[in-house]
């Protein structure tokens, strides 16, 4: 029996030596498994009750468990003040130092000729138009049939256009289209006010002021009596809003086969004031799109009695627009999406 003693104390000296060492939830654990296991020395000392008389099991039974008693509490005491150091590092591991400085998420911000666009749509809705959208991959009967350009006819040639398939199909080469396919939707018997904002493609140098890409706003009206005057006055207002209530508009003859007569538009100069200067090619005017009146092969063709429809008709390019309004000289930047380019903008426009 002294002997079982004896072993009971040398394990517990060994035992609260080596739970002074443990670091860690983890070491206990082990240290738990290989001293408490039943194969481990404390379930070693159990077995040897086996040999032992019926007293002798009683009392050594009793020692044996005030001893492992003891032992679970080392171990009990132990776990607790290895859990609250590891809280305590972890608390001061997750502490937030509020006097850092903060992370800086950059903000977002609009395209400036997404935001022209917006503009073209607000004031032209604010008049009673409709925004309508058209397809990019267009019929050529749209793009060109239908507004007085048969094929062959030498005025296609102009337009550089990008074919998809054989020559029925293209991307295309201006938003004119559109208005072919809102009259043919109507059986000529409904009044049209729409604009479509949208991008046309043509194969034109990648330079400064050309992109292969570049976006119209184009603008169709159809009533009776509609003349060349309704379309001075409605573009003078729109011009007014878009580039500041002291703009100035001007119509120059040009020639357009949708269009008779056809105009040139232009608004004089928002830098000089028409004085003349290096934005303005010292002439005081910037050319900002064309229009005229709906020809009447068009207005005949789209299914409108021409004798008793009439229209207007406009295409504003808007990158020259934003480029005019913003002092933009690279149109390229626009299909940028560097946020500091964007944000310079945004100081411009105060
Ligand atoms: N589609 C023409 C172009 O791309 C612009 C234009 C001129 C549109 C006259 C019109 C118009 O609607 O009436 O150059």
């Amino acid at each position: 029996m002294n002997n079982y003693i004896e072993k009971m104390n040398g394990l517990k000296i060994e035992i609260e030596d080596k739970l002074n060492n443990v670091l860690s939830s983890k070491e206990l654990n082990e240290l738990k498994v290989t001293y408490l296991s039943k194969k481990g020395p404390i379930g070693e000392l159990s077995s040897l009750m086996k040999d032992l008389s019926i007293d002798e099991k009683k009392e050594f039974g009793k020692v044996l468990n005030e001893f492992k008693d003891g032992i679970n509490a080392l171990f009990d005491s132990k776990k607790e003040e290895i859990e609250s150091l590891e809280l305590a590092k972890k608390i001061d591991a997750e502490k937030i130092d509020v006097t850092l400085p903060s992370t800086k998420i950059p903000i977002g911000s609009s395209n400036i000729l997404e935001r022209v666009v917006e503009e073209f749509e607000e004031v032209f809705m604010s008049m009673g138009y409709d925004v309508v959208d058209g397809p990019e991959i267009e019929e050529d009967k749209y793009n060109f049939e239908l507004l007085g350009l048969p094929k062959g006819h030498p005025a296609r040639d102009a337009q550089d256009t990008f074919y998809v398939k054989g020559d029925e199909l293209l991307m295309r080469s201006h938003t004119s289209p559109v208005q072919a396919r809102v009259m043919t939707s109507k059986n000529g018997e409904e009044p049209v006010r729409v604009i479509c904002p949208g991008k046309a493609y043509r194969r034109d140098d990648d330079d400064a002021t050309h992109s292969h890409q570049f976006t119209q706003v184009e603008g169709l009206i159809v009533d009776k009596n509609i003349k060349l005057s309704d379309l001075k006055g409605t573009v003078t207002v729109i011009c007014k809003h878009l580039f500041g209530s002291d703009t100035v508009t001007r119509f120059r003859p040009s020639y357009y086969q949708f269009t008779e007569p056809s105009v040139e538009m232009d608004i004089s100069c928002f830098n000089c004031k028409g004085k003349g200067c290096n934005i303005c090619k010292n002439t005081g005017w910037i050319t900002i799109g064309g229009a005229g009146v709906v020809h009447y092969d068009v207005l005949k063709g789209c299914g409108y009695d021409p004798n008793i429809w009439s229209g207007f008709a406009f295409g504003f390019g808007a990158e020259r627009c934003a480029m005019l309004k913003y002092g933009i000289n690279d149109i390229r930047i626009f299909y940028n999406t560097d946020l500091r380019e964007l944000k310079a903008f945004d100081r411009r426009e105060g």
